[in-house]
């Protein structure tokens, strides 16, 4: 059976953590794969998510299945979360939302769901846009189409291009937007432009496909939703797919959830069957721990607290490294080319140098990134900021880049 297939290669980002590993030098850089770090270098187990894992433990009482939605406190926590609690679409009875295996499995239950309800449409992704996006949606077998967004040498969005290009989707197509702190630019829609946006998205009859995996690494857990917020509130139909692997650390426990938001409550329930049924087929039932850890630090007021400072911890964490990183460029290359980073959102900044340079840093220097040079900032610390800099200073120049 398996004489027929080649080894293909391994996904561009997990490669990169292998090969990061298998590096010596004492004086690696992982600016590569999309996890948060202290200022140790370690990707903690928040202390909220610590005792909340004790108290889970302390009070289960059984090992047994759960359900395929996951469980429900969990599901509308997600929702006053994402929504707020007085959002019109949750009184309405217009939203449903089903625990899934991280962000990742979110999505694809949302592509799936799709597939079941508009198999000829097309869903839009951004250009450029994290890339597992394709590959995860894809595999539905929809059909994907790029609009442009980011210009990776003028650090701008491409608003007018990407207006441009959604005005031509057919009514019934998807469209897939990041919801805060786009991965991999760092750049975001700004208020004005979410109201554009949901405009033509109406007038256009296209659905919305809102990914979450960042609330509260821009600014805060609301302002970071508002544009979510918006969007399910003027538009029919919105899916959300939202992960927890990021704001809460819970990575490898796999939460997440996908939020459907329809025009009436019978629609929506209709959706959750096929969501319920979909996740049945894939891989019946979401992994119940993370979900309890999350769902009990929601609903504790005390552990809640702490987990909105320890997120606002790492957030500025990043922020830091962002100023700290644009200082140190400028002192290397004479110029404010890369004072855009700054001022961008979560995790990563596009640096906007070719793939060749990106070879360079890793080869020569042992800083690690994705060959579209995407960093993810939480891999800088103040003791390697310069070195970073001077670095990306000096391969850029030789490269006359
Ligand atoms: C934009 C985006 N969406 C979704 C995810 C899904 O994350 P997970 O499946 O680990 O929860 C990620 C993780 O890197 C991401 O960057």
């Amino acid at each position: 059976m398996f004489q027929e297939l080649n080894s293909l290669n391994p996904d561009a980002i997990l490669g990169l953590m292998v090969k990061f590993r298998a590096d010596p030098s004492s004086t690696k850089v992982d600016l590569g794969v999309g996890v948060f770090r202290d200022l140790s270098g370690n990707t903690p187990i928040l202390e909220c998510v610590r005792r909340a894992e004790q108290a889970v433990l302390a009070a289960q009482l059984t090992k047994s299945y759960v359900s395929a939605a996951g469980r429900e406190e969990f599901n509308s926590a997600v929702e006053s979360l994402v929504l707020g609690d007085a959002h019109v679409a949750r009184r309405e009875r217009r939203t449903r939302t089903v625990q899934a295996p991280g962000g990742c499995g979110a999505l694809r239950v949302g592509a799936e769901l799709i597939r079941a309800a508009a198999p000829h449409a097309t869903v839009y992704v951004s250009d450029p846009t994290w890339g597992n996006h394709v590959p995860l949606l894809g595999s539905s077998g929809l059909r994907l189409e790029r609009y442009p967004y980011y210009d990776p040498a003028t650090h701008e969005l491409r608003f007018g291009a990407m207006m441009e290009r959604l005005e031509g989707a057919t009514a019934g197509d998807v469209v897939l937007l990041h919801a805060c702190c786009h991965n991999p630019t760092g750049a975001d829609l700004d208020g004005e432009q979410w109201h554009s946006l949901i405009e033509l998205l109406l007038r256009r009859r296209l659905v919305p496909f809102l990914d979450l995996a960042y609330q509260g690494f821009g600014d805060d857990l609301t302002t970071d939703v508002a544009g979510v917020r918006l969007v399910a509130e003027k538009l029919p139909e919105v899916l959300i797919a939202t992960s927890y692997s990021k704001n809460l650390g819970l990575y490898r426990e796999r939460v997440g959830a996908l939020t459907v938001v329809a025009a009436t409550a019978s629609r929506s329930d209709a959706a959750h069957s096929h969501a319920l049924q979909i996740a049945r087929s894939i891989y019946s039932m979401p992994p119940d721990h993370g979900a309890a850890i999350a769902a009990h630090i929601l609903a504790d007021p005390a552990l809640r607290e702490s987990w909105v400072l320890e997120l606002a911890a790492m957030r500025e964490r990043i922020k830091d490294m962002r100023v700290l990183l644009a200082q140190h460029l400028r002192q290397a290359t004479g110029n404010d080319a890369f004072d855009f980073i700054r001022s961008q959102r979560g995790m990563f900044s596009l640096l906007g140098v070719s793939s060749a340079t990106v070879d360079r840093l890793r080869d020569k220097h042992h800083i690690y990134m994705t060959s579209d040079s995407r960093m993810n900032l939480a891999g800088i610390m103040p003791h390697n900021v310069a070195f970073v800099a001077e670095a990306i200073a000096a391969e850029r120049s030789a490269a006359g880049e």
